[in-house]
C-alpha cells in the first residue's frame, strides 16, 4: 500500500511515484489529492489518471490490483508471475511455476475526469471511471461508473442527483473550460459562480461539437463498416517507461478478432525518423496495426480505449465524452478486452 497526498495547487501535469521511473498517480492542471491510499500496490501496474480541476478529500482509497479470478476453484494467490510474485519471494516452500495458467482480471486503473470532487474516505475499485463534474460524497464505495456531472453517495455508490439539467452539462462539456487559461477562467470566474446555465449559454457554439472529417477518419469509419472493431491507444512517448511497446505486443499476440489498433502521435514534437521506426516496430508485429498524426475525427470512432499513465489518455477520454467507447488499461490483459 502506497500512500499519496498533493496539496499543492500546480498547472501542468504532475507525477506521484512508488516505484522509480513509472508515476502511480498522474494528476492534470491545478488537480490535488488531500491524502489517498492505493492499496495492493506490489508492482507497478495500478494507476490513478486524473483530469484537471480534480480535488481528492482525505482518506481516499484506490483498490488496484484486486481483480482475483474468484471463478477458479481457489482464491488464494498461486500465481507468482506480476504482483504474485511478491508474496513468494521469502516462501520457505516451492513456489508455483512463473507461467503458471491464470485468469486473473487485473483491472489495475482508476480514472477520474476534470472537475470532479470526491468527498472524504471514499474507495474507488480500480476498472472504474468517474465522469467530467461529478461529485462523490464521503464514505461512498464506486464500484461501477459514475456518469459525467452526477452526484453519488453511499455504498455501492448510486446517483442520487446531476448538478445540472442534460443541457447545460451537455454545453459544458463541449466548452471544456478546464483547457482555458488560468486568466480566462479568472475574467469570466463571477459568471461561472452564479450561474452555470448562463454561462454554459454564453460560451456554447455548436461548432465546439463538430470534427471536420479526415483521410484517418475516413478509413477507419470503412474498416467499421466491416465490422471492424476500433482499439485506439495515444503514443506515450514522453513517459520514462513508455506502455505503448507493450500494447502493441499485446494485441498482436492476443488473438483478438477483427480488430485494429490505431496508434495517434498526439505530441506532434517527434523526428520523421522516431515516426518512422515505430511505423517499422508495429509493422514487423502485426498488419492489424496503425500508427498515425493524431486525428480527432479517427479517434472519435474509437470502440475501445487503451489506456496508458499519460495525461493524453485523460485528454483522448475528454475528446470522447458522449461516445460510447470502453476503455482497457494497458496492463491489463488485453484478451479479455
Ligand atoms: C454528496 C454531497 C455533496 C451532497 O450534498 P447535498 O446536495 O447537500 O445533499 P443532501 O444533503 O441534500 O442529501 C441528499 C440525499 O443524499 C443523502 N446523502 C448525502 N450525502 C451522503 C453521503 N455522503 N452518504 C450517504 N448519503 C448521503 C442524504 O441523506 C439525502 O438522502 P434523502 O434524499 O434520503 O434524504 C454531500 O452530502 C457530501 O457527501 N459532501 C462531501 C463532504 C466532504 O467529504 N468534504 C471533504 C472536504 S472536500
Amino acid at each position: 500500500m502506497a500512500k499519496f497526498n498533493f496539496m499543492k495547487i500546480m498547472p501542468g501535469v504532475k507525477e506521484l511515484y512508488a516505484y522509480p521511473d513509472s508515476p502511480t498517480v498522474t494528476l492534470g492542471d491545478m488537480s490535488y489529492i488531500s491524502e489517498g491510499d492505493v492499496e495492493n500496490l506490489v508492482g507497478e501496474g495500478p494507476h490513478i489518471l486524473i483530469g484537471k480541476f480534480a480535488e481528492i478529500a482525505l482518506g481516499e482509497r484506490f483498490l488496484c490490483g484486486q481483480g482475483k479470478d474468484y471463478k477458479s476453484t481457489m482464491n488464494f494467490i498461486l500465481d507468482a508471475r506480476g504482483y504474485g510474485a511478491q508474496f513468494y519471494t521469502e516462501c520457505p516452500i516451492l513456489p508455483p511455476p512463473v507461467n503458471f495458467p491464470t485468469r486473473m482480471a487485473n483491472y489495475d486503473q482508476v480514472i477520474i475526469g476534470n472537475d470532479v470532487w470526491i468527498g472524504s474516505h471514499v474507495t474507488i475499485l480500480a476498472g472504474h471511471r468517474i465522469g467530467n463534474g461529478a461529485v462523490i460524497g464521503a464514505n461512498a464505495v464506486v464500484a461501477k461508473d459514475i456518469p459525467p456531472y452526477a452526484i453519488a453517495v453511499g455504498n455501492p455508490a448510486r446517483v442520487i442527483k446531476y448538478r445540472f439539467d442534460p443541457e447545460t452539462i451537455r454545453k459544458l462539456q463541449a466548452i471544456r473550460w478546464w483547457n482555458w487559461s488560468l486568466e480566462k477562467i479568472y475574467e469570466n470566474l463571477q459568471l461561472m459562480v452564479d450561474s452555470p446555465e448562463e454561462f454554459a449559454n454564453r460560451f456554447y457554439f455548436p461548432e465546439l461539437e463538430e470534427c471536420p472529417p479526415d483521410e484517418i477518419g475516413n478509413l477507419v469509419r470503412e474498416l467499421k463498416s466491416h465490422g471492424i472493431r476500433i482499439f485506439t491507444s495515444i503514443l506515450d512517448l514522453e513517459m520514462k517507461k513508455p506502455l505503448w511497446k507493450k500494447i502493441a505486443e499485446d494485441f498482436a499476440t492476443s488473438n483478438l478478432k477483427d480488430s485494429v489498433l490505431i496508434f495517434h502521435e498526439m505530441d506532434g514534437n517527434i523526428s520523421r525518423e522516431q515516426f518512422q521506426s515505430i511505423v517499422d516496430f508495429v509493422e514487423d508485429l502485426s498488419q492489424n496495426i496503425i500508427v498515425t498524426k493524431f486525428s480527432k475525427d479517427a479517434l472519435l470512432e474509437t470502440d475501445v480505449l487503451v489506456t496508458t499513465k499519460a495525461f493524453s489518455s485523460s485528454i483522448a477520454i475528454d475528446l470522447l465524452n458522449g461516445k460510447d467507447f470502453k476503455t482497457w488499461y494497458a496492463h491489463d490483459p488485453i484478451s479479455l478486452a
